[in-house]
């Protein structure tokens, strides 16, 4: 626990601060669908980081963004040090990631999402200054049992007979990048098969981290804003989860020595995220494993969303009905 005095994070009415949260992913994502498919990221990302911002304005915390992101690639977003919330209630870090997947939304491709994670304040990992982090993300059952040091075949073969299943029955999810190639090789030299993504790492490490969903382990290199970010939704679901900060050049690597960051450090959940007391949400933009995107049907909006919460270790499904015309006009 990183506060002494453990505040008001810890009260009754802070159970609805994932409630809260949602109906800001959901605006987020109903105002991005508009650009779902339309070739257009920035735009995309331009109405959710907008929309985002307007409704955190109006929740009772003190939010500061810990992790915002767009500085990989100068997109619209909510900058890292942006204070957001009414200024009263607890205070907490904030990490924003208003579409995970604008790539995916301007190309009409599944699993964008919008989301935001919560933790007390000072106990998310800073790794703004470095973007990427290689993770290794899974169930419960790699508790103990996998080590992203280790040879992935090792863990691969570890994580299928703790889950009681056959190699050839793992599913891994992995980016579909060139840095990967050689990642991919070794999952499925080791008998397993691999879920190749376009992109939007938070989703598959969260369906890593359930048992109802098709895939059993996210691997690879990804964002770090988007790694600690997951590591709020872990906590909350009991799973396991590493990173180790990947520095693709060698500004990349300068700004994380100058920020004091460790490049061969593994970084456990604990690391990533101090806090036992984390709040994770996201809405679908566009339809996934994780979450339905959101869908329009005569004066409608309809928007899936889940709400995790690490206290209660629950995991929320939300359906929300909007009537359209209020959104219009807005
Ligand atoms: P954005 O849509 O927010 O840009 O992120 C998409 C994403 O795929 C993340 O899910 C992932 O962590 C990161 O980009 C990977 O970075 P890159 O596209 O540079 O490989």
């Amino acid at each position: 626990m990183i506060n002494e005095e453990p505040g008001e994070l810890f009260s009754h009415p802070d159970r609805n601060l994932a409630m809260e949260l949602v109906r800001a992913t959901e605006a987020a994502a109903i105002r991005a669908t508009p650009w779902i498919g339309r070739g257009d990221k920035n735009a995309a990302d331009k109405a959710a980081v907008d929309a985002m911002r307007k409704f955190l304005s109006t929740v009772n915390f003190q939010g500061l963004v810990v992790i915002g992101e767009g500085e990989k690639d100068d997109a619209p977003m909510l900058f890292n040090g942006e204070l957001v919330g009414t200024g009263q209630g607890p205070q907490v870090d904030i990490a924003v990631d208003p579409i995970d997947g604008t790539s995916l939304t301007a190309a009409g491709r599944s699993h964008a999402i919008s989301m935001i994670a919560v933790a007390e304040r000072g106990s998310m990992l800073d790794a703004s200054s470095v973007f990427y982090m290689e993770k290794m993300v899974a169930s419960e059952e790699g508790i103990g049992v996998l080590d992203i040091d280790r040879p992935l075949a090792e863990n691969i073969a570890a994580l299928a007979r703790a889950k009681g299943k056959p190699i050839d029955e793992i599913r891994v999810a992995v980016l579909d990048r060139p840095r990967h190639e050689d990642l991919i090789q070794q999952i499925r030299d080791a008998g397993a098969g691999t879920r190749l993504i376009f992109d939007g790492d938070v989703a598959a490490g969260i369906n890593a981290a359930r048992h109802d969903s098709r895939i059993d382990m996210a691997v690879g290199v990804g964002g770090s804003p988007e790694g600690v970010a997951t590591a709020c939704a872990i906590k909350a679901l009991g799973g396991f989860m590493q990173g180790r900060l990947a520095p693709q050049t060698d500004d990349e690597r300068q700004r994380g020595k100058d920020a004091g960051l460790q490049f061969d450090h593994v970084y456990g959940l604990d690391d990533l995220v101090r806090s036992d007391n984390t709040f994770f949400v996201a809405t679908g933009v566009t339809d996934g494993e994780l979450v339905r995107g959101v869908r329009r049907q005569g004066g409608l909006i309809s928007t899936e969303s889940i709400a995790l919460r690490s206290r209660s270790g629950t995991m929320r499904r939300v359906s929300a009905d909007h009537q359209a015309a209020k959104w219009l006009d807005e």
